[in-house]
């Protein structure tokens, strides 16, 4: 049987409530696959700053990149919200990200492979969507986001004065042209996977990092004939999402807006306890992780939707194990679950036949669905 490592990085608020459903989620999918998980849970964030004193201890950070693919749940918390920047557990993220390389996310906004199963989850799950059915109904976007570069990343930084002693924060947006040749043939080879259609998106009529952002994906296009290339302002790529979300296949864009688009185009396909995200380097081991965060406001309460979470180790098998038929007994279960009707808080609507459910009874209702024999 295959043998895999894989490093479960839980994290703070309902980031150990979500992963202990897609833990079970894996090993269940993978046991039926005949594969075996060899799981090594370790602290980051604010987990690991109560624990050891720093957002990303260098042992995670080794345990993960030794391992096959990393899973993480959540990281952050008001408790650790005024700590010095490097103290925070947002800056353990950003450092994991920078350690494993991971320059690529891939962040879908609609979650099932197979044109007629999507069609199946957009009937039930469209109630939940804030937009018109007609709008939101079979929605298929995939953002293609730039993870270890622009302002996240960009120096100079810090704090300062101006020259009237006023006290100054700054960033810098950089992108050099290997970082942009890179993320784009990741996303024109995305978009030749999916409908052939990529949209640039980019704030180039002010920002030199974005003029050459465009003039980079343009040369690039060259080696992608097949593909439709599209440039569109970020501003206008945000109003575009909740006016006509359909015209887009693949969308590539950098670390910021890649960041906020996401969390936009999350809310067409119902909520954000929905979308999952994979991140991939040229090499080493992929971090797959949900694209929500801790939900301080609903942690401990068992009403997180563990359903991003468990797509993300849908995600970790098919992109970072090349395990496809054990991805896909997920993304079905996640499927069958949903059209069994069970909801946790953040898309339950009163449609019949409609439950509402917590974390943990999705979770339980998750296994039914990948393996009807085990209960
Ligand atoms: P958030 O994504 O944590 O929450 C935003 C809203 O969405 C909240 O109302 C929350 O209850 C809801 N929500 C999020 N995930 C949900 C789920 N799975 N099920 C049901 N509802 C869900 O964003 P925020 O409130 O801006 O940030 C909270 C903390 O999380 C901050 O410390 C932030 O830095 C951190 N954060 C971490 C990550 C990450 O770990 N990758 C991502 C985003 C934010
Ligand atoms: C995300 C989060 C992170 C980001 C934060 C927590 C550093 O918002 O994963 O989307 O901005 O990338
Ligand atoms: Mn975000």
């Amino acid at each position: 049987s295959r043998r895999y490592s894989i490093t479960l990085l839980a994290g703070d608020g309902i980031g150990p409530e979500v992963i202990s459903v897609a833990k079970n989620a894996l090993q269940l999918a993978g046991s039926l696959e005949g594969i075996e998980f060899g799981f090594k849970e370790m602290p980051v964030g604010g987990a690991a700053l109560d624990l050891t004193g720093v957002p990303l201890p260098e042992e995670t950070l080794s345990a993960a990149k030794k391992s096959d693919a990393v899973l993480l749940g959540a990281i952050g918390g008001y408790k650790w919200d005024n700590n010095e920047k490097h103290l925070k557990p947002e800056t353990g993220l950003l450092q994991l990200r920078a350690g494993l390389k991971v320059f690529a996310n891939l962040r879908p906004a609609s979650v099932l492979p197979q044109m007629f199963i999507l069609c199946v989850y957009q009937i039930q799950l469209v109630d939940a969507s804030t937009l018109k059915k007609e709008v939101a109904e079979g929605v298929d976007l995939m953002v293609v986001r730039e993870l270890t570069g622009g302002i996240y990343f960009g120096k100079p930084r810090g704090f300062g004065s101006n020259e009237n002693g006023e006290e100054i924060g700054f960033n810098t947006e950089v992108y050099a042209t290997y970082e942009i040749d890179r993320i784009a043939r990741i996303a024109f080879e995305t978009a030749q996977k999916r409908r052939g259609k990529l949209c640039s998106v980019d704030k180039a009529n002010v920002l030199e990092a974005s003029m050459l952002w465009r003039k980079r994906v343009m040369a690039i296009a060259s080696e992608y004939p097949d593909v439709e290339l599209s440039h569109m302002y970020v501003d206008n790529a945000a109003m575009q999402l909740v006016r006509n979300p359909k015209q887009f296949d693949t969308i590539v864009t950098n670390n910021i807006f890649g960041d906020i688009l996401s969390d936009e185009a999350s809310m067409i396909t119902g909520s954000i306890g929905m979308l999952p995200s994979a991140s991939l380097g040229e090499a080493g081991p992929g971090l797959f992780e949900p694209i929500h965060g801790s939900a301080p406001d609903i942690a401990g309460q068992d009403k997180a939707n563990p359903l991003a979470t468990v797509l993300s180790a849908a995600m970790l098998l098919k992109y970072g194990l090349g395990e496809e038929k054990a991805a896909q007994r997920i993304e079905t279960a996640v499927l069958d679950t949903l059209n069994r009707g069970f909801r946790t808080g953040d898309i339950y609507s009163e449609s019949e036949g409609n439950k509402l459910v917590g974390c943990k009874e999705m979770g339980k209702e998750l296994v039914k669905s990948i393996d009807p024999v085990v209960i």
